[in-house]
């Protein structure tokens, strides 16, 4: 059986739980082999065995902070070794503190610009020589796929504050990159999704989305997403899907 994205590699970060790791099984179904990166490499490593155990792309883990420049930059060359280069990257790696301002504290502030922006930053740049020279060679496209949020697109509402900011931060990044990109053929996009089931919505924090207890239609799951990226990058080479805005059906904000 041919699958899209044979003979291809993809790089996840934030792949050890959530809407990452869901990616890194869609695009491994679809033929991709997937390096998975974040910190906790027991739960990469369960996830390699799951893939590895089908028919589909193979996959390899790297465990690292996505905001250490080096354990990156290292990583990228170790990945497009393993696998003969790198065709797509998906910047999933993220996290979320919601809070009035007031209550706020700064160090959180900090940690989300650090992920959210920095670690974003940090993969693409190490990431980028490795997608350009794929686009000039074998596939002749690469993507980037950052996931933002529809916080992203707008303040959702008081206590998103610095969470808000970073994800408008990664839009207007992404979209001078593809200004910057187009002519050599990276394409690149986000997706924004609304309130998805995954860890940061379900651990109580007491101003953050909660999908705990769904009602009606309930919340995306982190499969709705990945579907969203599959999508994304299995698109004919003319065309490219710059963004993709998700909600739930019942959530009206
Ligand atoms: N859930 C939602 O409702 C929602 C809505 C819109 C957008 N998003 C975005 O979706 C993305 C994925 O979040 P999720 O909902 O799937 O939450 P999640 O299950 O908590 O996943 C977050 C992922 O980020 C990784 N990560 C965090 N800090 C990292 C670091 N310094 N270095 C490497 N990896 C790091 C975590 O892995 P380790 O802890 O193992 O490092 C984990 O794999 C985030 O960018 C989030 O902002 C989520």
């Amino acid at each position: 059986m041919t699958r899209p994205l044979q003979q291809t590699t993809a790089i996840i970060t934030g792949a050890s739980s959530g809407i990452g790791a869901a990616t890194a099984q869609t695009l491994a179904d679809l033929g991709a082999n997937v390096a998975l990166l974040a910190r906790r490499a027991d739960r990469l490593t369960e996830l390699a065995d799951q893939i590895n155990a089908g028919e589909t792309g193979r996959a390899r883990v790297w465990a690292v902070d996505v905001t250490d420049e080096g354990a990156v930059t290292a990583a990228m060359s170790e990945i497009a070794e393993a696998f003969g280069g790198i065709d797509l990257l998906v910047n999933g790696a993220g996290v979320g503190t919601w809070a009035p301002a007031r209550e706020s504290r700064l160090s959180d502030w900090r940690a989300m610009v650090e992920v959210n922006i920095n670690g974003v930053l940090t993969c693409t740049h190490a990431a980028l020589p490795y997608l350009v020279r794929a686009a000039e060679g074998g596939r002749k496209i690469a993507d980037i796929v950052t996931v933002s949020s529809i916080a992203g697109r707008r303040v959702p509402g008081p206590n998103s504050n610095v969470y808000s900011a970073t994800k408008h931060a990664v839009n207007a990044f992404s979209e001078a990159l593809r200004r910057e990109l187009a002519e050599q053929h990276v394409r690149v996009g986000v997706v924004e999704p609304g309130i998805v089931t995954t860890e940061m919505t379900t651990s109580g924090d007491k101003y953050a989305p909660d999908a705990r207890n769904p009602s009606g239609l309930g919340f995306l799951q982190a499969g709705d997403i990945a579907d969203a990226i599959g999508y994304m990058v299995t698109r004919p080479r003319h065309a490219t899907i710059n963004e993709i805005l998700i909600r739930p059906t019942e959530q009206a904000a």
